[in-house]
């Protein structure tokens, strides 16, 4: 065989247990050089732990794999980087105490050094340069990193592992932390790598965006190898049918035009916050889904919060209507028993370091108390059990900390805390944001099982399809304003909905 038709990266029959969990199942896979391979699967089918397993974070529990023809066994990431495998990680992979130079370069500073000297300087212009061969201008490497937003981190990890000059560069869902310029900063670089005769793995939930730049793909399900297509032969639907292992059809959304019923809940008035929001008037009803859309920036999540008492306010009122009550802060929101799903999930929806069960759990106190103070322990566990169990929360057991889940599975929980205690007013901020389609359709699911048991919903949206597939009513927001009120029973415009929103 000649060099060109050897394949760069051989896995075999890897496999890789967590305890019970099987994330790996006698994979076998095959990169070349020149191409731009993309990974897809369903939340927790995998994705990340080969790409992991092949740039040396962790092991794999047997198989093989060789790397430009030999055996590859990195015993660290920095072995992997020094060879030649580069990864930017799903998870946030920078320090911010320290400078962006010093991430940059962390765990190598020996270029820069002189017996007991660093080279400050040194290493600050060879940072410069890697952030300026990906065309960023903007961010100063001598600057501790924490001054930097998420979007200019995750730029200055893709510096950061272009600098090393990667013969395989792995992105692993790194364009959602992105933004449209962002991106075409991501794409330029893989297709610069791929031109170069390096292999790009590229993992991203965003299948439009697959398809756009990939050469070859790979689906995952369940740890299981389903199938490799070349571009040729990609098919969306094809593809979504292979992620999921069944058709997916229209009934993801909701199909029944079932509207609400005429008795108000949640009663927002003249809603004036410090930075967006003036003069905001919305009702909500009893067993309605109210989307509200628009662009990310229109003040639709401000709304969210303000709505759960996150928010202060220089003028207005959020009033639970039965109760008389008004919502001046989240305990209070809570205690009327109203829930919140943050857009910022792992900040501020988990307590990212607790186990499963203590998050569900987190929202039970007052149903598992037995008295006083006590809470009983068994009732307490057979509250978190049964949510894992009704919402199939894929985990080793309700003792795994959160921390290791799959976005789609800590979404879950998410959702699990309001459905175990019953919350009858839910605020959803991007409910089904960064989850797969698989896990998606079970939340559609969950939100209207919980409007056809007389709950109500808001749900906040960047994206219409969904809006339009499970929304009673729909408000666009601009600017902070009502733009624009669609109705089911109408039939929903999205077209109208678009104009309001620009
Ligand atoms: N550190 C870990 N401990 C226990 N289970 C894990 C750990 N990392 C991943 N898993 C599990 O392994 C499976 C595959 O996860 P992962 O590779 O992260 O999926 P993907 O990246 O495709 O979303 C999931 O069921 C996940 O919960
Ligand atoms: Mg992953």
């Amino acid at each position: 065989m000649s060099e060109k038709d050897e394949a760069l990266v051989v896995l075999k029959d890897l496999c890789k247990n967590y305890g019970v969990t099987v994330a790996l199942n006698h994979v076998d896979m095959q990169i070349f050089r020149g191409e731009i391979r993309g990974l897809i699967g369903e939340n927790g089918s995998g994705k990340s732990t080969v790409t992991t397993i092949l740039a040396g974070i962790q092991k794999p529990t047997s198989g093989a794999m060789y790397f430009q023809g030999k055996p590859w066994k990195p015993a660290s990431n920095l072995e992997s980087v020094r060879a030649g495998i580069g990864i930017i990680v799903q998870e946030a992979g920078l320090i911010p105490s320290i400078t962006v130079a010093e991430n940059m370069f962390l765990g190598d500073y020996s270029r820069f050094r002189s017996g007991p000297f660093i080279f400050r300087s040194r290493m600050i212009g060879a940072a410069r340069k890697a952030l300026e061969k990906i065309g960023i201008t903007h961010i100063d490497p001598a600057l501790p990193t924490y001054f930097y937003n998420m979007e200019e981190r995750k730029l200055i990890e893709i510096a950061k592992t272009l600098a090393s000059e990667p013969e395989v560069f792995i992105v692993d869902e790194t364009s959602t932390a992105l933004s449209e310029q962002g991106r075409k900063i991501l794409y330029r670089a893989m297709h610069e790598a791929a031109d170069q005769g390096k292999a790009v793995i590229f993992i991203s939930h965003d299948l439009e965006e697959l398809m756009a730049h990939c050469d070859s793909l790979t689906i995952l399900r369940d740890g299981n190898l389903i199938d490799n297509l070349d571009r040729t032969d990609f098919d969306e639907n094809d593809i979504k049918r292979k992620m999921i292992g069944r058709e997916i059809n229209s009934d993801y959304y909701r199909l029944d035009q079932e509207g609400y019923m005429p008795e108000v809940v949640l009663k927002a008035t003249n809603l004036t916050t410090m930075t967006d929001l003036l003069c905001f008037n919305m009702e909500l009803h009893k067993g309605e889904i109210l989307g509200i859309g628009g662009l990310s920036e229109c003040g639709m999540h401000s709304l969210g919060k303000a709505l759960y008492g996150l928010e202060s306010l220089v003028d207005g009122e959020v009033r639970l209507v039965a109760a008389n009550r008004q919502v001046t802060a989240p305990d209070v929101a809570f205690a009327n028993k109203m829930g919140y799903l943050s857009k910022n999930r792992d900040a501020e929806s988990l307590e990212i370091n607790a186990s499963v069960g203590a998050n569900i759990q987190s929202t039970g106190y007052r149903i598992n108390r037995i008295w006083g103070p006590f809470i009983s322990p068994k009732k307490e566990k057979e509250y978190a059990a049964m949510m894992v169990d009704k919402l199939a929360i894929k985990c080793v057991d309700m003792f795994q900390s959160v921390k290791a889940l799959s976005g789609g599975n800590k979404q879950k929980v998410v959702f699990g805390k309001w459905v175990a205690v019953d919350a009858d007013i839910l605020i959803l901020d991007c409910p089904t944001r960064g989850v797969d389609i698989g896990v998606k359709a079970a939340m559609y699911q969950l939100i209207s099982e919980m409007k056809k048991a007389g709950k109500s919903i808001v749900m906040i949206s960047e994206e219409l399809p969904e809006l339009c597939g499970m929304s009673d009513r729909i408000l666009i927001l601009k600017d902070s304003q009502i733009t624009g009120e669609f109705y089911r029973k109408d039939g929903f415009n999205t077209q109208k909905m678009i104009e309001c929103m620009i």
